[in-house]
């Protein structure tokens, strides 16, 4: 069955309470559903998300929707690519069953929301520091997302929703605000998809020249070189970590940071001189040229 493309949240909850109840039918059991919730211009990093939806559940809803209230710049927001008719195309060749993709307007019917979620102290660290309040809004249209996504019959079958392991400080967001908030859905990060030269995708990618793109690539060497050393059980030596990224033409380091893959706090012990042991995350975030990049990988797993 094609994807089919829904632009108001009652078309939403109509189309997916049928779909529910015909693959409960037909499965003989309470069918699932799953809810990719993305900003669009989709590439293979949401395809690993909605392959993974549409493997683990009997219904899948992707939305679309470029929130205003996570852009801290205007001129951000205003050119953030857009490409619906391909975004339905690659949706379809995954096996999503609706593609949600709503206005501004349906959304926010009156204007930008006077209440918000709060993503707290976390929200205020690493991306939260350089784009403050964009967690607070990310947050937000997440919550109303996984709303607007449940039919008004609910799922007996179970709730998921997909996000990648490459917004780490997201995805631990949004673990929180379901656990804090007790929401009833499952959330479920989807790894890391990079291009053949180490580069994780990212919608923003395609603003990059081949020369920055040739020094973007320090960030993965950069990660690369860490999970070495902790392999090895070697001290991280951060300092000359940052060095080598400092050193790449063009590439402005905003920060690295060895963080608890929970709760995100930084790491503070054997991070610099003495021996790796354990588990930790590596964040890197850098502006390259127009963009600003961000990465991260698991250390000691
Ligand atoms: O990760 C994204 O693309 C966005 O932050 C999300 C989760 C779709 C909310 O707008």
């Amino acid at each position: 069955m094609p994807t089919t493309l829904v632009t108001t949240i009652a078309g939403l909850k109509a189309a997916t309470a049928r779909l529910l109840a015909a693959r409960s039918a037909s499965a003989g059991r309470p069918a699932t559903l799953g809810l990719v919730p993305t900003m669009g211009a989709l590439h293979a990093g949401h395809a690993a998300l909605a392959r993974a939806a549409v493997a683990e559940n009997d219904v899948v809803v992707a939305s679309v929707f470029v929130n205003p209230l996570q852009f801290g710049d205007p001129a951000d927001l205003a050119r953030y690519p857009r490409t619906t008719d391909a975004d339905l195309a690659l949706l379809d060749s995954v096996g999503v069953d609706l593609m949600f993709a709503p206005t501004v307007d349906e959304m926010y019917p009156g204007g930008e929301p006077l209440v918000r979620v709060s993503a707290g102290r976390l929200g205020e660290l690493y991306e939260g520091a350089s784009r403050p309040g964009h967690f607070d809004g990310a947050l937000t249209v997440v919550a109303k997302l996984l709303h607007v996504g449940l039919p008004l019959s609910g799922t007996d079958g179970g709730y998921r929703a997909y996000f990648g392991q490459k917004d780490a400080q997201q995805l631990a967001l949004v673990r929180r605000m379901v656990a804090d908030l007790d929401f009833p859905v499952e959330i479920v990060g989807v790894p890391i998809v990079r291009d053949a030269d180490d580069l994780a995708l990212s919608s923003r990618n395609r603003f990059l020249s081949a020369g920055q793109r040739e020094s973007a690539l320090v960030l993965p060497r950069a990660l690369r070189l860490l999970e070495r050393r902790a392999d090895a059980h070697e001290p991280l030596d951060l300092e000359s970590v940052e060095a080598m990224v400092r050193s790449a033409p063009g590439v402005e380091l905003d920060y690295l940071e060895v963080v608890d893959p929970a709760t995100l706090s930084p790491r503070a012990e054997n991070c610099r001189e003495t021996p790796f042991t354990g588990e930790a995350l590596a964040l890197i975030a850098a502006r390259v040229g127009p963009v600003r990049l961000i990465d991260n990988a698991p250390l000691g797993s």
